[in-house]
């Protein structure tokens, strides 16, 4: 005897299918194309120590190809070190972030760098400055009393 399933049922149930199906192919294109995976251990750093640790020994912004750089910056409560990243219109920028205290934010205004900064934990987010200008800093996760004046600033000259 055959199952009898009403049509609407069916159709539901092909819905639900087709929403698992598309949820898990999303999943593995996120790990597999876009890289997207959880934090691991070879990022790890002694929030203790950040100010021994390499490449937070010496934040600033550093020069690491033609049109690359990189800035090494440390978030703690309430400011980011260096305040203000200074590099060349066009250039692409790789920021490695961790924070000396507790759970900071780092997101740069009219880009697509929206990061959390965590203890311990070494963030990494790459951008590139197309127009020259002033992009600000805005830590985006509560951390305490100054929160609100916690900022920092990308000037693309
Ligand atoms: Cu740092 Cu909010």
């Amino acid at each position: 005897m055959a199952l009898k399933v009403e049509r609407y049922e069916r159709i539901f149930l092909y819905l639900t299918v087709v929403v698992l199906v598309a949820g898990i192919v999303a999943i593995v294109l996120s790990v597999a194309e876009a890289n997207i995976h959880l934090p691991s251990t070879e990022d790890r750093i002694d929030p203790r120590r950040v100010e021994e640790t390499p490449p937070f020994d010496d934040p600033g912004v550093f020069q690491a190809g033609p049109d690359e750089f990189q800035a090494v910056v440390i978030a703690r409560a309430w400011s980011f070190e260096p305040a203000e990243v200074r590099v060349p219109a066009g250039a692409e920028v790789e920021f490695v972030i961790t924070s000396a205290d507790v759970l900071h934010g780092f997101l740069i205004l009219d880009t697509s760098v929206n990061a959390m900064v965590i203890p311990g934990q070494v963030t990494r987010v790459t951008t590139t400055f197309d127009e020259a200008g002033e992009y600000e800093i805005v830590c985006h996760e509560y951390c305490g009393i100054g929160h609100q004046g916690m900022f920092g600033k990308v000037v693309a000259e």
